[in-house]
């Protein structure tokens, strides 16, 4: 299995639009030791001719052009990409959809509650029926991308997507197809991709085990600290996101865990990890971590 990172900051990207915070100044100046990365998705491949896109990140195209893997190959009208799969309906999750209009065929996997939500916005339709497959995948049941590569969602917990929170009371966090991870299996090689979690329940911890790549939501370093950077007033567990350091933290809840490879994606523009030359940055490094980088390459 060939996997190439398309993008690994979260909503928003590395630097945001509207941030003038100290690690966005450095990454838009093109401080090498804080890097700018596009808002998270991964493209996986068996053979290195068709790829699966998970998640439709709102940076597609640029990561399309940056991939030399995922350009046009044969004649006027072509792509290697065969099928998008998403894990969530958050803005950074769909609306690079909207870029892969144009009538070009692919499939479109996703659970019901997902595709219920594209189904209600019309906007969608760039994706015409006729040409672009959508696939509604349950929870649990493996699904093909293509032969010899099998992929299943599972729940993790999770809130509805921002725009769709209603009333001022946080949403609940929930643990349904709204928010998923994603297995990818090959031969015995296995892969989980799993860019937004709330905590770390038993049977995720279970899954996780002897998996032999994850990527994993990093979206914050500490549960505060947009609070504490005076930069929004919502915590990660308010966000729908574990926090990487702390008792309750993902750093924490993976030392127990066989993994063979782990690497931190989503992650914030706040994240301290974002900085190469951070103490968090050493830290999650030194606990065995990867830090998620444009362009990173692994094959399994
Ligand atoms: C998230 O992961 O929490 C969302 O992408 C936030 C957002 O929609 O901006
Ligand atoms: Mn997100």
């Amino acid at each position: 299995m060939k996997i190439i990172m398309l993008g690994a900051a979260a909503g928003g990207g590395f630097p945001q639009w509207n941030s003038n915070a100290g690690g966005c100044r450095r990454a838009r100046s093109g401080d090498p030791l804080a890097k700018s990365r596009t808002q998270t998705s991964v493209a996986v491949s068996r053979d290195g001719e068709r790829w699966f896109v998970l998640n439709a990140s709102p940076d597609l195209r640029q990561q399309i052009n940056d991939t030399q893997a995922l350009h046009p190959r044969d004649g006027l009208r072509h792509t290697p990409i065969a099928g998008v799969v998403l894990t969530g309906g958050d803005v950074d999750v769909v609306a690079g959809l909207l870029t892969l209009r144009e009538r070009q065929p692919f499939t479109l996997h996703a659970s019901h509650r997902i595709h219920d939500v594209l189904d209600a916005n019309p906007i969608f339709e760039v994706l015409a029926r006729e040409v672009v497959t959508r696939s509604v995948e349950q929870l649990g049941v493996p699904f093909t991308l293509e032969l010899g590569l099998t992929a299943r969602f599972f729940a993790v917990p999770g809130k509805v997507p921002l725009y769709l929170e209603s009333g001022s009371e946080p949403p609940p966090i929930i643990i349904d197809d709204t928010t998923v991870g994603l297995e990818i299996v090959e031969g015995d090689k296995r892969m989980l991709f799993i860019p937004g979690c709330a905590a770390m329940p038993e049977d995720l911890r279970a899954r996780l085990a002897g998996v032999d790549i994850v990527f994993f939501d990093g979206t914050l370093w500490r549960d505060d600290e947009m609070v504490a950077a005076g930069l929004g007033g919502k915590t990660g567990q308010r966000m729908g996101h574990m926090s990487l350091s702390g008792p309750q933290g993902t750093i924490e809840a993976f030392r127990t865990v066989p993994v063979r490879r782990k690497v931190i994606i989503h992650m914030n523009n706040s994240n301290p990890v974002l900085l190469a030359d951070s103490p968090e940055r050493a830290e999650a490094e030194a606990a065995g971590w990867t830090i998620g980088e444009d362009g990173m390459e692994f094959t399994l």
